[in-house]
C-alpha cells in the first residue's frame, strides 16, 4: 500500500473523487481506519477534550501533540497524516512557530500540519509555509480563539473576513484548507473562488471532502454535535462487554479452561513433593 501525498490528494480533487479525513488519535485507532479506507488523518487538539479530559482544547500542549502523532504514525501505512498546531504554539513568534511546527513533522513524523487561521495569526502561518512546512489552513469557526462554538461567517463582516482568509491561505501556499461551521452558501462560495482542496465540516457537500472526529461517528463524545453523524454505538458496545465481563467474574464462569495454562502431572507432583519435604524439614 502506498503513502497518499499531496500530489495524490490533489488528483482525487481533479477527478472529482471526495477525500475521506477523519480525526484520530492512537495507534489502534489508526491502524483501524488506515486500513478501512481512509485517506486522511488528522491528530486534532480535540484530543484534549475527546480522550485526555481537558476541558478545552486550549490546555493542550505541544508535547500531546507530538505524543499522539507519532502514535498515529505508526499505525498508518496509506493516510495521510496531519497534526494540528496547539493553542500557543504558533502564536507569539514566527520563529517560535516554524520550530513548533518542524517538530511535528521531525519528531513525530507527521506529513504536514494543520493551523487555525484568524486575524494576526496569519503572519506567523505565512512564516511556517514560507519555511516549507505543508500546511493546511482552518478557517470558520476556529475553536483555539473563539469564545462560543457556533457557526461562523453569518453576518456580512465575519463572511467576507472568511473568504479574504481563503484567498490569502491559497495564494501563501496553504495546500488545503479546513472550513468548519460556516453556512452552506458561504462553502459553496469559497469552493467557486480556491483552486486547493477544501476539506468541509459543518460546511457544505460540495466541498472537495468532508472530516468528522472518530469519537463522534462512534458516540464516544460527551456531546451530540449538529455536524456530526453518529455511524455506530460504540459506546452501548463497550458498556454491555464490560457488563457481560463483570458479571461472568462475579459468577466464576470466567475465566474458563480455554483461558487457563496447563502442567503436566510429572511437573505438579514434583512440586507438591518438593514443597511438602521442605515443609518436614522445618517442623
Ligand atoms: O481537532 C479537530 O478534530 C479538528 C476538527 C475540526 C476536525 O480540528
Amino acid at each position: 500500500m502506498s503513502k497518499l501525498t499531496i500530489k495524490a490528494l490533489y488528483k482525487f480533487k481533479q477527478r472529482g473523487e471526495k477525500i475521506c479525513m477523519i480525526t484520530a488519535y492512537d495507534y489502534p485507532t489508526a491502524r483501524i481506519v488506515d486500513k478501512a479506507g481512509i485517506e486522511i488523518i488528522l491528530v486534532g487538539d480535540s484530543v484534549g477534550t475527546n480522550v485526555l479530559g481537558y476541558r478545552s482544547e486550549k490546555e493542550v500542549t505541544l508535547s500531546d501533540i507530538l505524543h499522539h502523532t507519532k502514535a498515529v504514525v505508526r499505525g498508518t501505512e496509506r493516510a495521510f497524516v496531519i497534526a494540528d498546531m496547539p493553542f500557543m504554539s504558533y502564536h507569539t513568534d514566527a520563529a517560535t512557530a516554524i520550530q513548533n511546527a518542524g517538530r511535528l513533522l521531525q519528531e513525530a513524523k507527521a506529513d504536514a500540519i494543520k493551523c487555525e487561521c484568524r486575524g494576526k495569526l496569519f503572519e506567523n502561518v505565512k512564516a511556517i509555509i514560507e519555511a516549507g512546512i505543508p500546511t493546511m489552513g482552518h478557517i470558520g469557526l476556529t475553536p483555539q480563539t473563539s469564545f462560543d462554538m457556533t457557526s461562523k461567517g453569518r453576518t456580512l463582516s465575519e463572511a467576507l473576513d472568511i473568504i479574504k482568509m481563503a484567498q490569502k491561505l491559497e495564494e501563501i501556499g496553504a495546500f488545503a484548507l479546513l472550513l468548519e461551521k460556516v453556512p452552506l452558501r458561504l462553502a459553496d462560495l469559497i469552493m467557486d473562488m480556491v483552486h486547493i482542496p477544501v476539506i468541509g465540516i459543518g460546511a457544505s457537500p460540495l466541498c472537495d471532502g468532508q472530516v468528522l472526529v472518530i469519537h463522534d461517528i462512534l458516540n464516544l463524545s460527551a456531546i451530540q454535535f449538529k455536524h456530526a453523524k453518529v455511524y455506530r454505538d460504540i459506546e452501548k458496545e463497550i458498556t454491555c462487554a464490560t457488563q457481560a465481563y463483570i458479571q461472568e467474574v462475579k459468577a466464576q464462569h470466567f475465566p474458563d479452561d480455554e483461558n487457563c495454562f496447563s502442567m503436566s502431572d510429572e511437573v505438579f507432583n514434583e512440586v507438591k513433593s518438593q514443597l511438602q519435604a521442605t515443609h518436614h524439614s522445618k517442623q
